[in-house]
């Protein structure tokens, strides 16, 4: 049975080496592939602060500080972390299987 929950399809597994981010651009959305320890979260790429690419930011742990301004969210959740950032990041539900990363992109 096909449903409403389609999955958007970003990148092989392997191409997101742990402690990393990869930047991916599919269906007019800009997102950030994170690997922590073996598990896959996906972020918009796009800092809500302004024009900081999170997936070039630094990763520690479960946060990603942005190099533009030095705010930082958590990766799993989106959250503020540390100003000047307000904004939550907008997350997505990810699936890593069969080695792929997919996403349900709403
Ligand atoms: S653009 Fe990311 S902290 Fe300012």
């Amino acid at each position: 049975m096909s449903g409403p929950c389609e999955y958007l399809s970003l990148c092989q597994a392997s191409e997101v080496a742990p402690g990393k981010a990869i930047k991916v651009e599919k269906d007019g959305l800009t997102l950030a592939v994170f690997n922590i320890d073996g598990e896959y979260f996906v972020t918009d790429d796009v800092c809500t602060h302004g024009p900081g690419s999170l997936s070039e930011g630094e990763i520690d742990g479960d946060v990603v500080e942005c190099d533009f301004h030095n705010g930082s969210f958590n990766i799993r959740t989106g959250e503020v972390v540390a100003p000047p950032c307000m904004i939550p990041l907008k997350t997505y539900t990810a699936r890593h299987e069969a080695g792929v990363i997919a996403i349900l992109p709403v």
